[in-house]
């Protein structure tokens, strides 16, 4: 995929454009990232994540040819992230993928998820996936089931209890998409 940028607007005041990820906003992506580990179930980390990991992540999709996306506002700032990563380690699930995509959240509810997931599943084509999988936790993330949901993702799974945080047990769902 080329670094050209993927211009885009929500809105007069809300211009932003995706491109691929670089070395430098990781920071700002485990920002982002920590702040769903801190306050949702969202995600089922519960200790805030290194830049370290974030970095190591980066490497390795970049060696794989695999899609890590940033959404940018028109100042430079991070607004969002979406990245592909192989489903399974195992060589035959080669073109099977789970799909990650957060937001700032005050860039949440204005489209921008439409767009890093619009640019997130073609860049996923384009790299050779055939099967994206979103794995969602269904009490906290209502947006994003409506969002996979509307890009054609159907229901593949309900796991019941195989989550604990907050003293709470958590369902995740999963939705599947063919590419
Ligand atoms: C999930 C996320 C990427 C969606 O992006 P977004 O730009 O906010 O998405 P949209 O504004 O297009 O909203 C998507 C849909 O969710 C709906 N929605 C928004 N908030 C909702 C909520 N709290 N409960 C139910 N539906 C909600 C919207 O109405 C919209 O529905 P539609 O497709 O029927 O119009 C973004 O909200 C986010 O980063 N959330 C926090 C992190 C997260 O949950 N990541 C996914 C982990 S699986």
């Amino acid at each position: 995929m080329s670094d050209d940028p993927t211009a885009a607007t929500t809105g007069s005041d809300d211009a932003f454009r995706i491109r691929p990820a670089r070395r430098e906003d990781l920071a700002a992506i485990r920002d982002i990232y920590n702040h769903y580990v801190r306050t949702s179930t969202v995600t089922f980390d519960e200790e805030e994540t290194e830049l370290a990991v974030w970095e190591h992540k980066h490497e390795v999709l970049s060696a794989t040819g695999l899609p890590f996306l940033t959404a940018e506002a028109a100042g430079g700032a991070v607004l969002g992230f979406a990245y592909a990563q192989h489903w399974r380690a195992k060589s035959a699930y080669r073109f099977s993928a789970e799909n990650t995509i957060y937001l700032r959240p005050e860039a949440a509810g204005r489209g921008l998820g439409a767009a890093l997931l619009q640019e997130l599943l073609d860049a996923s084509a384009e790299a050779g996936l055939r099967e994206i999988i979103a794995v969602i936790e269904p009490t906290a993330a209502a947006a994003s089931i409506a969002l996979h949901r509307r890009f054609g993702f159907v229901d593949a799974g309900h796991l019941r209890n195989v989550g604990v945080k907050f003293g709470r047990s958590l369902d995740v769902v999963f939705l599947q998409r063919t590419l």
